[in-house]
């Protein structure tokens, strides 16, 4: 179930979002409500995330960012860090290997020099080896927060004031856009947040300024291409008025 969606029988024109963001949340609910560890969560949360990658390039999306670490998200157990970290390795070495023929762009956002050296390593190969394609720009958020990245892109302006290479003056919210991990790219038009919670949890506060927000019940290792589907038409009932009539 979509929240707050509305008169869902009348047929649509699809409009397709240029980006769409997704926070991949519930991986701990969906183990828990079979009696499983959290971390089986994870693992299926990861194979899914594979599938609707695939499936978001499948259908000509340009951009697609994924929230798949914050960096609130240190304050779990450290079993289930550590979980999450070998996971991302397993996952890295497989994408390297499965996604090598697929035209996808793969970028990290987030602080990733916090990471184990071998991880960092893989986030520079895989980053490395899709560079040059032309498809489907796809970010993994990786120790990301949206706090954080707006205080970075602070703390980069105000370096180059101090160095006289630009006046406070210049400081202006496109300046900021491009001092972000996303710089260049467009706003997402929609986020999908599975799992039913309504919050933004930290994700791409500076970016989302005039996002469509999705919120379903589906917890994300059983979320579907046919849900996001359904996300696709909701976003294509929606008026988006960006502060005009
Ligand atoms: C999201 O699922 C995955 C990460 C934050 C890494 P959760 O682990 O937050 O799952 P719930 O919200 O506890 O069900
Ligand atoms: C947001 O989910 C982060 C990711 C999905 C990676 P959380 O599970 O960390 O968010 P809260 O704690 O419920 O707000
Ligand atoms: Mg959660």
């Amino acid at each position: 179930m979509i929240f707050g969606r509305q008169d869902k029988e009348t047929p649509v024109k699809r409009i397709m979002p240029r980006h769409i963001g997704i926070i991949m949340d519930g991986n701990g609910r969906w183990a828990k409500k079979r009696g499983l560890p959290r971390t089986a969560g994870h693992t299926v949360g990861a194979a899914n995330f594979k599938t609707i990658t695939r499936y978001c390039a499948s259908i000509g999306l340009e951009y697609l960012t994924v929230y798949a670490f914050s960096t609130e998200n240190w304050k779990r157990p450290v079993e289930e860090v550590s979980a999450l970290m070998k996971l991302f390795r397993q996952y890295l070495e497989e994408a390297l290997r499965d996604f090598l023929n697929e035209n996808i762009k793969v970028r990290f956002i987030g602080d990733t020099q916090v990471f184990p050296e071998e991880l960092q390593k893989l986030i520079r190969e895989t980053e490395e080896v899709s560079k040059n394609r032309t498809g489907m720009v796809l970010n993994i958020a990786m120790n990301y927060g949206g706090r954080d990245e707006i205080a970075r892109a602070a703390r980069i302006l105000g370096e180059k004031v101090a160095r006289g290479e630009i006046d406070p003056e210049e400081i202006t919210a496109q300046a900021i856009s491009d001092e972000l991990y996303t710089a260049g790219q467009p706003d997402p038009d929609l986020i999908i947040r599975p799992s039913g919670e309504q919050r933004v949890s930290n994700f791409l506060l500076w970016q989302s300024a005039y996002a469509e927000y999705i919120i379903c019940d589906i917890l994300w290792p059983d979320f579907k291409p046919q849900d996001l589907e359904d996300a696709l038409d909701e976003f294509s009932r929606r008026q988006r008025r960006f502060g005009g009539v």
